[in-house]
């Protein structure tokens, strides 16, 4: 049982992704989510290569963790994480979900980071079948279900996604492993009870909670 899951036992974790904020006012966002109850942060990381879109890096992961008390997880949505690795891990970030369409050889990466200290996570883009990281399902701590073509926020839940949460909450439940299951893209009201119907224990969101005009009514609902 890892940290992740013992959260999700008495509620739905919440992990508000935080490229939907302003970041002229990161430092006061951080804090009206975290007072909100955000269990964990997502920061979504951007090469420009991998994904069509540049977002931020580890100085600005940094900047997070100085004005942050939660964990934070970095989905790296970048082509060769692992010369990222050390700098990630010096930002003080807790967490690294790498994407499995990386250029890099993925399993060793893992241990890159585990070996570091950090939790691990592996992403799949909507359309790679989960056969592609089978291998890795026994040593991880975190699967991040893509449910939107990872890039930009602000995009429609492909409800695809929900097929691969139950195969993968099924999986764990039969081969006994621990890790997480978080979905990411397109969470709101309409689209987070069907995700958590199907087993995952993380709702990632940030158009729906970051930009709502009432965030703590947002919170609330997707819990
Ligand atoms: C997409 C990112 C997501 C995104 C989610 O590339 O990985 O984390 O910010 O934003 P919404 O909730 O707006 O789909
Ligand atoms: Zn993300």
């Amino acid at each position: 049982m890892n940290w992740w899951l013992r959260r999700a036992e008495s509620r739905t974790a919440v992990a508000p992704s935080l490229l939907a904020v302003d970041f002229a006012e990161l430092r006061h966002d951080i804090a009206s989510l975290e007072a909100l109850g955000a269990d964990l942060l997502h920061l979504d990381v951007m090469d420009g290569h991998f994904v069509p879109n540049i977002s931020f890096g580890p100085f600005i992961c940094k900047a997070i963790k100085r004005a942050s008390s939660v964990f934070l997880d970095a989905h790296l949505m970048i082509s060769h994480p692992h010369d990222y690795v050390d700098a990630f891990v010096r930002s003080g970030v807790d967490a690294l979900t790498i994407h499995v369409e990386a250029d890099t050889d993925v399993g060793r990466t893992l241990e890159q980071i585990d070996r570091a200290g950090l939790k691990t996570g592996v992403s799949l883009n909507p359309g790679t079948p989960l056969a592609e990281i089978a291998s890795y399902l026994p040593d991880i701590d975190l699967v991040l279900v893509m449910s939107v073509q990872p890039g930009f926020g602000g995009q429609n839940f492909d409800p695809a996604a929900l097929a691969k949460i139950e195969q993968l909450a099924e999986m764990r439940r039969r081969q006994n492993h621990r890790f997480a299951i978080s979905v990411d893209g397109g969470i709101d009201d309409t689209t987070a009870p069907g995700c958590l119907q199907a087993g995952a224990d993380i709702l990632v969101s940030g158009t729906y909670l970051c930009r709502a005009a009432d965030r703590a009514a947002a919170m609330a609902t997707l819990r």
